[in-house]
C-alpha cells in the first residue's frame, strides 16, 4: 500500500528549511530539532476544490463522510481511500444561541462545537490523519502527551487502527470523563507525577529513545487534519469569511493549524480576505498573552494553574508557528481568569450546548474583547467550542452544587421528600 504512494507533499522544516519526504517518520527535523510543517506541492483552484467537496458531501458512510477528508486535497493530498484510518469525525455543527450572544455582547455570535466529534473534541480531526500516517508509515506503536483530550483520541484512533498506544498524562489533573475513556479505549496509560509540560519532554524523550511515533500536536500531520475545523466553518458560511475567529489556546497546535488553513484557503482563493484570530488562555497559564503584550518580543513560560485543565499549559510546543497565525491575520491574544470561563461555561450550558471549561475561554474571551472594544458591537465572531461538556463532570457538579456562595448561574438541585406537596412547593417558589 504505502510503497505505491506517489508523494504528492514534503514535510519542511520552520526553522532551517531542511526538508524531508512525506513518508519520512522523523518527528522533529533530523537536522536542527525544528518543527516540520506539510507543503502541498499541487494548488487546485477555489473551484476545481469545491467541486470536490461538494461531490463528498452527500456520502453517508466512510471516509468520504468524514469532515476532514472532505478536504483532502488541502490535507494530504495524497492518500488513498483504503489507508484512512476514520471513525469518521469532523460534520461538526455550527450553532447560533441568543443567550450566549446576549451575554457576550456581539449579536452575531456562531460556536462552531467540536465536542460533536467522536470522542467528544477536537483532537479527532488532527488524530485521523495523524494515525492515518502512523500506520503508512509502519509505526509500531504510538505515543503522546495530553492534558486528556489528545490521550481519550489516541487511543480510540489506535484501537481502530490496531497499533498500541502508550499515554503520558499529569497524575491527578485530567478531567474524569477524558481519564475514563483513554483507558476504556485501551492506551497503556502513565501517571507521570508533573504538569504536562513534563509529560511532553519525556513522551519526547521516551518516543526518540525507543522509536515510537509521537502524536502530539508537534506531529504535522495533526495540524493538518486541523485545520479542517476552519475550512468546514467556512464552508458552513458559504465561503463568506466571518470577522474573528476565537479559539483556547493551550500548547498552541490549533492556533497554527488555524492560521495555516486560513493562509491556505486564501491563497487558493477559496474566501477573499483573512478573519481575525482571537486565541483566549486562561490567566493562570497565560505565556502567550504575556508574550503578545510585549509584541512578542520574548517567549514566555509559566508554572501554570487553572481550574480548564485541558489549557493548563506553561511552555508550549507551538510557539513560532502560532507567533505567524496571529501576525498574519492581525489576531490578538488575551486571557480570560478561571471565574469568567466558569461563567461563560454556566451561560452556555444552560443555553442547551454545553462545554468543557476550556472550550468556554472562547466565548469568555469575546465578551472581553468585545468590552474592551476590540472586537465590534455589529462583528460576526466564530467562537469554537473544543469539547464537549461530559468531558468534565467534576467542573460542572462543584460550580452548581459546592461552590459557596452559590454564584450567579448556579443550579442547585434540591433535595426533596417523596411527595407530591413537595414538586408543587417547588414550583411555586418559580425558577429561582
Ligand atoms: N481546548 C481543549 C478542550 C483542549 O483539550 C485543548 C488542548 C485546547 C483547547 C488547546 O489546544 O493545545 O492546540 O492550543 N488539549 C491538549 C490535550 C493539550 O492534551 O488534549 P492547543
Amino acid at each position: 500500500m504505502s510503497q505505491q504512494t506517489q508523494s504528492r507533499s514534503r514535510q519542511r522544516c520552520e526553522d532551517c528549511g531542511n526538508e524531508i519526504g512525506e513518508l519520512d517518520p522523523a518527528a522533529v527535523c533530523p537536522r536542527c530539532g525544528g518543527l516540520l510543517e506539510l507543503e502541498h506541492d499541487e494548488s487546485l483552484d477555489a473551484a476545481t476544490l469545491m467541486t470536490a467537496f461538494v461531490a463528498r458531501r452527500a456520502a453517508m458512510t466512510g471516509a468520504d463522510h468524514s469532515g476532514v477528508w472532505r478536504y483532502r486535497e488541502l490535507v494530504l493530498p495524497s492518500i488513498q481511500p483504503n489507508e484512512i484510518v476514520s471513525h469518521p469525525e469532523g460534520n461538526t455543527p455550527l450553532l447560533e444561541r441568543r443567550a450566549v450572544a446576549m451575554w457576550a455582547g456581539v449579536e452575531r455570535l456562531l460556536m462552531k462545537h467540536e465536542g460533536h466529534n467522536p470522542t467528544g473534541s477536537f483532537k479527532d480531526r488532527g488524530m485521523t490523519v495523524a494515525m492515518t500516517q502512523a500506520r503508512r508509515t509502519s509505526a509500531r506503536a504510538v505515543a503522546c502527551a495530553s492534558t486528556g483530550n489528545t490521550s481519550a483520541s489516541l487511543a480510540a484512533y489506535a484501537a481502530l487502527a490496531g497499533v498500541p498506544a502508550l499515554v503520558f498524562v499529569p497524575a491527578g489533573k485530567v478531567a474524569l470523563g477524558k481519564i475514563a475513556q483513554t483507558m476504556a479505549y485501551g492506551a497503556r496509560t502513565l501517571l507521570v507525577r508533573g504538569n504536562f509540560d513534563d509529560c511532553l519532554r519525556l513522551a519526547r524523550e521516551a518516543s526518540a529513545a525507543l522509536g515510537i511515533h509521537l502524536l502530539n500536536s508537534v506531529n504535522p500531520f495533526r495540524l493538518e487534519g486541523q485545520k479542517t475545523i476552519v475550512f468546514e466553518l467556512l464552508d458552513q458560511l458559504d465561503w463568506s469569511p466571518p470577522d474573528w475567529i476565537a479559539l483556547p489556546a493551550g500548547n498552541l497546535g490549533n492556533t497554527s493549524a488555524f492560521g495555516k488553513a486560513l493562509r491556505e484557503a486564501h491563497a487558493a482563493g477559496l474566501i477573499a480576505r483573512l478573519p481575525r484570530l482571537a486565541a483566549v488562555q486562561a490567566s493562570g497559564a497565560a505565556p502567550f498573552a504575556q508574550s503578545f503584550r510585549g509584541g512578542f518580543a520574548e517567549r514566555v513560560q509559566v508554572d501554570p494553574d487553572t481550574i480548564a485543565t485541558a489549557i493548563r499549559i506553561g511552555a508550549p510546543a507551538s510557539w513560532d508557528r502560532a507567533v505567524r497565525a496571529i501576525n498574519e491575520t492581525n489576531g490578538v491574544v488575551t486571557s480570560v481568569s478561571d471565574a469568567e470561563i466558569l461563567e461563560a461555561k454556566a451561560v452556555i450550558d444552560a443555553s442547551g450546548v454545553g462545554c468543557e471549561p476550556a472550550s468556554a475561554a472562547s466565548v469568555a474571551g469575546v465578551r472581553q474583547l468585545r468590552s474592551r472594544g476590540v472586537i465590534a458591537p455589529d462583528a460576526r465572531v466564530v467562537a469554537v467550542l473544543t469539547g464537549h461538556v461530559l468531558k468534565d463532570p467534576g467542573a460542572v457538579v462543584s460550580y452548581h452544587q459546592e461552590t459557596e456562595p452559590p454564584p450567579s448561574h448556579a443550579n442547585r438541585p434540591i433535595t426533596i421528600e417523596p411527595r407530591v406537596s413537595e414538586v408543587e412547593r417547588v414550583l411555586a417558589e418559580g425558577k429561582r
